[in-house]
């Protein structure tokens, strides 16, 4: 298996640029698509309390055969707790139905910002950093705005920020704040919620290199520098979806790809109004 891109983070550590995404993973079947995908080669895992599969996934993790440090583990703080103990006992809890005792990884889901309370929020998460029970911590969904303000009352940066982004929705403006700042974008739903399998584009630039249009997407993404994590449930889907470290794409791929986005591709919530 040739090895897998990891990013650096902006805490000293680094995270593996291709994972699992598990939204949508029903609880019964989360433990065997985990397991799947670490048999497909995956080590970053991501879930959220939000999606009532934290069990599954943790049970995958525990019984996947390999070793948890070489593992690594994003679940999400839910917007219902958002204050600064609320967030401490939700992180317990969600590391209790995990199994796990540490997490590599823990986000803001949402910002909610009508709730008024993600900066609440980010402190507990600092303070859960400082104590080892999360090693990275990061936030999903936030706009400049949120991020700016976080960074700006606590002086600590989010090592991630896990934006919807596929080629529909590139999310350019964004991106650039987050190199300038030392962000990394993770994008979630990368395909598009399997929106953009059927694009003329798509499927020629797959032709071209003998890959799938799943395929094609993701190595955009790796292109791009961006962290993503398809999801899917199936296990065949899940190795082809990983099966994207012996091609690139070149400078006319990646023109064509980004002759895709358009302004109204966003497919979820905005994170304004959200939560
Ligand atoms: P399934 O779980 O049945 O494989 P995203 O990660 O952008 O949200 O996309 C997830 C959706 O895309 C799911 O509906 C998933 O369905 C589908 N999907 C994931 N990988 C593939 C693939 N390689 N080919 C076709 N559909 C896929």
């Amino acid at each position: 298996m040739p090895a897998q891109p990891m990013m650096d983070l902006n805490d000293g550590r680094s995270m593996p640029q291709l994972g699992l995404g598990t939204w949508r993973a029903a609880a019964g079947e989360a433990a065997a698509i985990v397991r799947a995908a670490i048999a497909a080669g995956y080590r970053l895992i991501d879930t959220a309390s939000m999606y009532g599969n934290e069990p599954g996934v943790g049970e995958g993790v525990r019984g996947s055969g390999v070793a948890r440090e070489e593992l690594f583990v994003t679940t999400k703080l839910a917007s219902a707790a958002h204050g600064h103990d609320a967030a401490l006992k939700a992180f317990d809890e969600s590391a209790k139905r995990l199994g796990l005792e540490r997490v590599d990884l823990y986000l803001i889901h949402w910002p909610a910002p009508r709730q008024g309370l993600y900066l609440e929020a980010w402190k507990a998460l600092v303070r859960l950093q400082a104590e080892g029970r999360v090693t990275s911590i990061g936030v999903s969904n936030f706009t400049a705005e949120h991020l700016r303000r976080v960074i700006g009352e606590t002086g600590v940066t989010p090592a991630v920020n896990q934006v919807e982004l596929h080629p529909r929705f590139q999310q350019r403006e964004l991106r650039e704040l987050h190199g300038e700042l030392g962000i990394v974008t993770e994008s979630w739903s990368p395909l598009g919620q399997g929106g953009l399998l059927a694009d003329p584009t798509v499927k020629r630039i797959a032709a071209k290199h003998g890959k799938t249009p799943a395929q094609t997407i993701l190595r955009w993404h790796l292109d791009c520098g961006l962290v993503a994590i398809p999801k899917s449930s199936n296990s065949g889907r899940i190795a082809e979806n990983f099966d994207v470290f012996d091609f690139y794409l070149d400078g006319e791929d990646m023109a064509a790809m980004a002759g895709l986005d358009d302004p109204r591709g966003r497919i979820g919530p905005h994170p304004d109004t959200f939560g």
